[in-house]
């Protein structure tokens, strides 16, 4: 019954993101159960609407899903400068600070995002708090699995190598990597442990953002839109 009432919260924040996209639009596809409403809003909007746009997959999984919804696709080679990124998140703080990466597809949500003009992000409102205080997600190469975890240690962090719960053993990312959540409690100072975190050797991005324009937070009533000072 919660998980649902969440879900409908995560619908209403999407199509509330998704109703920025305009026609001739190029546009970042996120990935997660929030993203996946997004893309359902787009392929309703096609067919609905004839939207015109081409989309860019921030993951195998999104890049499936949008096929099947016969969401036009593209590449970074292709577009390098996209209008919008729509995406999920897992954590969003008054600043608009995030955390990603449950998912496991941050690197690639972080560079879609990096070349959006503008970075949407469509949540419940249950993720929104005053300070970020979840792990953070590292994409880490397997051979520096031991080196980032001694590294995130010297930063004040607790890291966990993450285990897929559905297949067991270590979660492997779609590039054969490894994730190692890394746990700093309350985060202070979110600007300051993005650029730390960007520095650990062996770890190829993390999943702490600083570059969200908006966040659309889907409540009981509806939609509040929070924007960047
Ligand atoms: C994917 O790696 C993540 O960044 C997701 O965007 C994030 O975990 C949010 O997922 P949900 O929308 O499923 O909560």
């Amino acid at each position: 019954m919660g998980e649902d009432n969440r879900g409908r919260k995560k619908e209403k924040a999407a199509e509330s993101a998704a109703s920025l996209i305009n026609d001739g639009m190029v546009v970042g596809l996120g990935t997660g159960s929030t993203a996946e409403f997004v893309i359902r809003k787009i392929c309703k909007r096609i067919k609905d609407e004839e939207l015109e746009l081409l989309g860019v997959p921030t993951s195998l999984r999104t890049e499936i899903m949008a096929i099947e919804c016969s969401v036009p696709l593209t590449t970074l080679s292709e577009h390098s400068s996209l209008d919008l990124c729509i995406d999920g998140a897992d954590q969003v703080d008054s600043q608009l600070n995030l955390i990603k990466g449950g998912w496991g597809s941050h690197t690639r949500e972080k560079i879609v995002s990096y070349a959006a003009k503008k970075l949407i992000i469509c949540v419940d409102e249950e993720k929104v708090v005053e300070r970020l205080n979840k792990p953070v997600p590292l994409e880490v190469l397997p051979y520096a699995a031991k080196i980032v975890e001694k590294q995130v240690k010297e930063i004040g962090g607790m890291p966990i190598l993450r285990i897929d719960g559905n297949r067991g053993g270590y979660f492997v990312t779609e590039h054969g990597n490894l994730v190692i959540d890394a746990d700093f409690g309350v985060i202070r100072n979110p600007k300051e442990i993005n650029g730390t975190l960007s520095s650990v050797v062996g770890s190829i991005e993390h999943g702490i953002f600083t570059n969200a324009t908006e966040v659309h937070v889907g409540n009981e009533k509806g939609v509040k839109i929070l924007k960047r000072d």
